[in-house]
């Protein structure tokens, strides 16, 4: 076996499936605020673009993806961030971002080089750290801090540590605490990165899923040495599709083109186009908006009610939400998957997470609405025991 993954803990979200096997197997109701895949139908367009475009012979997707799709993205970049990129150039379409994201340092690092380290803030989505790790990167961990609205503070890192960093993520809004970041923070990132020689990822799956302002993309303080990956996963609800895109700096985007063939990893063409009708349209993710919104006041008036504390829920469909001291999450959680209750121990998320817990708003609005009472009443069993 690989020796430098020998010691990874299994995926956090593997950990979660058994637990809602076992929840099924005794018959209970499952209440599944674990793993951010929400339920909510796909567009009927989209769906029907896809069926569509299955043709009678289907043949090997070139890497680079399709011309129409490319365009439709970059239109999107300039409607959404006033940004223009060159669908020739500077746009990639990935098979979702999280194999973007993984295979991501396989070709940025070089592994005889002292300038090999990944920089990511945690808690964090893991797979940051398991890119690094498969590509011989030497991964960098900075715990995130409530007091600092999880922001990743580049500028309290030391020089010598920025000099041999090869790549910084960010991913805001961020999974799993839903902060977001201000443009003034992603200008002084993409500064330090700009200085150091680092080349800035952007993380941006989340930027569709917002309830007042829109979250900004580091596209639009500057695409040198920075990359943006983006996802129709969460702003489209087509998870099971596998549709992203990776756009920004030139240069980057070309070598990353060049090796992405060894991968084999080009998006299948009728997934392509569907995937150019749902960056085309924003009707279907406004209406997505909307519902998680409604899911999300139910949980804020819920969590007010029980007394505890959470980060307001600017953006992502995320609740990071802070126990009592002394309150362990992972036997808050085993205490609510008793009732049927699925929830992400904040330490599944890495360093930072420990006291917290993340919910994911997957369940429909209905059983939403239903699982708050079922967990009031575990809630107060739990702080009963616990004193
Ligand atoms: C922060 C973050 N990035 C990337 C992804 C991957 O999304 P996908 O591969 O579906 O585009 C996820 C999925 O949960 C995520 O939370």
């Amino acid at each position: 076996m690989n020796s430098r993954i020998r010691n990874l803990k299994a995926y956090p979200m593997d950990r979660l499936v058994r637990a809602k096997e076992e929840i099924k197997r005794k018959g209970l109701k499952l209440f599944d605020f674990g793993t951010g895949d929400p339920k909510e139908p796909t567009d009927e367009r989209i769906r029907k673009a896809l069926v569509e475009a299955v043709p009678r012979v289907s043949q090997y997707p070139t890497v680079k993806g399709r011309k129409e799709l490319r365009e439709a993205i970059a239109k999107w970049l300039k409607g959404r961030f006033g940004v223009s990129l060159n669908p020739e150039t500077e746009i990639i379409p990935t098979a979702g971002s999280k194999e973007a994201i993984f295979h991501f340092p396989l070709v940025f690092i070089d592994t005889d080089s002292e300038k090999r380290k990944v920089i990511f803030g945690t808690p964090a989505y893991p797979v940051y750290e398991r890119g690094t790790l498969f590509a011989g990167g030497e991964p960098v961990s900075v715990e995130l801090k409530y007091e600092d609205r999880f922001l990743l503070r580049l500028d309290r890192l030391p020089k010598s540590l920025l000099e041999e960093t090869a790549i910084v993520w960010i991913n805001y809004p961020h999974n799993p605490t839903g902060a977001v970041a201000p443009l003034s923070y992603l200008e002084e990132v993409y500064g330090i990165c700009r200085e150091n020689g680092i080349i800035l990822c952007s993380d941006e799956c989340y930027t569709e899923i917002y309830f007042e302002t829109p979250p900004h993309s580091i596209l639009e303080v500057g695409k040198e040495g920075a990359v943006a990956f983006h996802s129709l996963s969460k702003r489209s609800g087509m998870t099971g599709y596998r549709s992203g895109f990776v756009a920004g700096d030139e240069k980057v985007v070309s070598e990353y083109l060049k090796y992405r063939s060894s991968f084999g990893v080009a998006s299948q063409e009728f997934v392509q186009k569907a995937a150019e009708v749902a960056w085309s349209d924003e009707k279907h993710v406004e209406e997505r908006r909307r519902i998680f919104k409604e899911k999300k006041e139910i949980f804020e008036e819920f969590f007010k009610e029980i007394g505890l504390e959470h980060l307001p829920v600017e953006a992502t469909f995320y609740f990071w939400v802070k126990l009592p001291s002394g309150i362990s999450s992972e036997a808050y959680a085993l205490h609510l998957l008793k009732y049927g209750i699925v929830i992400s121990p904040g330490e599944f998320f890495g360093k930072g997470g420990e006291g917290f817990f993340r919910i994911a708003l997957v369940p429909t609005v209905e059983e939403c609405k239903e699982a708050v009472k079922v967990w009031k009443k575990a809630h107060e069993e739990f702080m009963e025991k616990a004193g």
